[in-house]
């Protein structure tokens, strides 16, 4: 960080999140908090929220949250010090020159210089495809039906028949040859010397959601191989969390993103007008990519190619996505192989039905599945009704999963109560599996010990810092050390500390987390729905019960360390202390 802390927050203290945020989104009081649209996702009943007491906000639909630093660097892409620099003059605070540590000037100095030999790059590449030398990558881009108006929007370029182009247009403007290899963009070799790439491509700019070139893609115009070479990773390339079309697709807001595995479906389906596409970049979808998607929706539509290993791969792709919390549907791109030739082929329209027609990702792995038996042959039949039964025992929800048993039952004529019987034997041997639950708060939840664990240390910092005059009744009882999780003890040693010190200022906490995930995280921890409880006699009891599970946690986790942590031991007796203490407690709440 490079300003001083007590600046950050005094920047942020003079600047009121619900002045700033109303100004982008319309705001309605209600009850403590103000409310609104999201604008991160796309609803139509407001479950954004900004509060003033906390100075944060958080959107219960989709989990987006944090402090007003955050809230621009989501809203308007700035970079945190963009951030505090726009609320500094907005509050007329005079900062003074910034201040870093040797190695961060370093390191930040690097991803800026790959950042600019990559724009460069991309302006080189740029150039050539509208010079002369560039008619016949200009000619092939045109042949698969590209206006120049989409590729200027994607920055498409052309990588020409020499090496040494590229190389002499970066040293000329002043890049170091360490660098220009640093980036990817070119290698030594003993007899030319430093050579370019890519050559004899078309090129493909990647993009991050701040629209910066981090890497490149670059297509041959023919049939040579491969195909496709793309930048190696890079300090600022990571091709595992971030996605092909995203700076566009995020604020496309048209209730879902589709996903589909190329470059030249991305752009052809955003020429088409669904400019909510993403692609991967030349590697398998990831969970990280999931998350990342999950920021901006809760409907992810596949449209990955018709073929063998396109449908594989939308199998893996749907596993992804479940496990990220998303719902999953899959586009049907028969009788073509994938979205860019399925649009070529039948517009836009067709597109936007097949669209509409998505099928649910159950039914589509069912259907796969099917494909594997021989259904003429009684026996296969039968253990393709057993492979449906398994595969219902993965919703552990019971209204869920009872409908997806009638519908299935109904679609492939099995006797529903037949099924039934199928599905109670497998979960009698097995017990129904527990997967993801649709995270409500944002905040990924399954329901094993450790989640319940951590749910009650998030409702516990929910609580106190709804209610901060708590903290006196039950700090005898609760130490920042009782929250086992990593991130949760350390919000919770600075929440306790400025509870200590009485005052109370949860946003600045989000700022001493550097990674946007985490801050997220953190401000998600100041924001769970706590149970709606009528009687005073009921909120006691409530309380109570959460305070109980985070201590009796805490008191499990150390007993299980001791031997191995030196703090285990003494955690662990006074735990039990406490627990003991804690569960003959009466804490009033009046
Ligand atoms: P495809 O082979 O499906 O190509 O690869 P495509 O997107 O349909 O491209 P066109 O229409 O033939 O031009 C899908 C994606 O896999 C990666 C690229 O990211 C590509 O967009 N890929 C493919 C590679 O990285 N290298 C390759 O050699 C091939
Ligand atoms: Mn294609």
């Amino acid at each position: 960080m490079r300003y001083s802390e007590e600046l950050i927050e005094e920047v942020r203290e003079r600047n009121d999140i619900v002045d700033v945020v109303a100004g982008y989104v319309s705001l309605k009081k209600r009850g403590s908090n103000h409310w609104g649209l999201c604008p991160f996702h796309s609803e139509k009943t407001p479950s954004f929220s900004v509060s003033g007491a906390k100075q944060m906000y958080y959107c219960f639909g989709c989990g987006a949250g944090g402090n007003v630093y955050t809230f621009l660097m989501n809203y308007e892409n700035m970079s945190f010090q963009e951030a505090v620099k726009f609320l500094a003059d907005r509050a007329g605070i005079q900062l003074p020159e910034p201040d870093e540590s040797e190695e961060a000037k370093k390191r930040e100095g690097k991803r800026a210089r790959l950042l600019e030999v990559n724009k460069e790059a991309a302006k080189f590449f740029y150039y050539q495809l509208r010079s002369p030398r560039g008619a016949v990558g200009l000619r092939y881009l045109k042949k698969r039906e590209l206006s120049d108006e989409t590729m200027h929007r994607f920055g498409l370029g052309y990588a020409g028949a020499s090496g040494a182009d590229l190389v002499a247009y970066l040293r000329q403007k002043g890049f170091e040859d360490e660098l220009i290899k640093e980036a990817g963009l070119a290698s030594h070799s003993e007899q030319h010397g430093l050579l370019s790439q890519f050559w004899n491509r078309v090129m493909f700019p990647i993009q991050d959601i701040n629209h910066r070139v981090i890497g490149f893609g670059g297509r041959v115009m023919g049939d040579a191989t491969p195909k496709y070479l793309n930048s190696p990773e890079t300090p600022v390339f990571d091709k595992r969390r971030n996605l092909y079309g995203l700076n566009f697709a995020r604020t496309a807001r048209c209730g879902n993103i589709i996903l589909c595995e190329g470059y030249m479906d991305v752009i052809a389906m955003h020429q088409a007008g669904f400019t909510q596409a993403v692609a991967s970049l030349g590697t398998a979808f990831t969970p990280e990519q999931a998350n990342l998607l999950h920021r901006y929706t809760e409907n992810v539509l596949l449209a990955y190619d018709s073929d063998g290993a396109g449908v594989k791969a939308a199998l893996r792709g749907i596993g992804i996505l479940r496990e990220a919390g998303l719902n999953g549907r899959v586009i049907n791109m028969q009788p073509y192989k994938d979205p860019d030739e399925f649009i070529k082929a039948q517009g836009r329209d067709a597109f936007q039905e097949r669209i509409d027609k998505a099928e649910n990702s159950f039914f589509f792995e069912i259907r796969i599945l099917e494909g594997q038996f021989d259904m003429s042959d009684p026996e296969a039949k039968t253990r393709f009704h057993h492979e449906i039964a398994k595969k219902l025992c993965d919703f552990s929800e019971d209204v869920e999963r009872d409908n997806y048993l009638q519908a299935v039952a109904d679609k492939y004529l099995i006797g529903v109560e037949n099924l039934r019987r199928l599905v109670n034997s497998y979960a009698a041997r097995t017990g129904l599996a527990k997967p993801v639950e649709r995270p409500k708060s944002g905040v990924h939840q399954k329901n094993s010990p450790q989640e319940n664990a951590k749910k009650a240390q998030r409702l516990l910092i929910t609580w106190l810092s709804d209610e901060p005059g708590l903290y006196d009744r039950v700090k005898r009882y609760i130490s920042p050390e009782d929250f086992t999780d990593e991130l949760y003890q350390k919000v919770a040693v600075r929440l306790f500390q400025s509870l200590e010190e009485g005052v109370f200022q949860p946003a600045g906490l989000i700022s001493m987390f550097e990674d946007e995930d985490e801050q997220r995280e953190a401000a998600a921890l100041f924001h769970t729905n706590l149970p709606e409880l009528n009687t005073g006699q009921e909120r006691e009891k409530a309380f109570h019960d959460i305070l109980l599970a985070v201590k009796k946690n805490s008191y499990e986790y150390y007993t299980g360390r001791l031997g191995t942590d030196v703090n285990a031991l003494k955690q662990a007796v006074e735990g039990k202390k406490a627990l003991e203490e804690l569960a003959k407690a009466h804490i009033s709440l009046d």
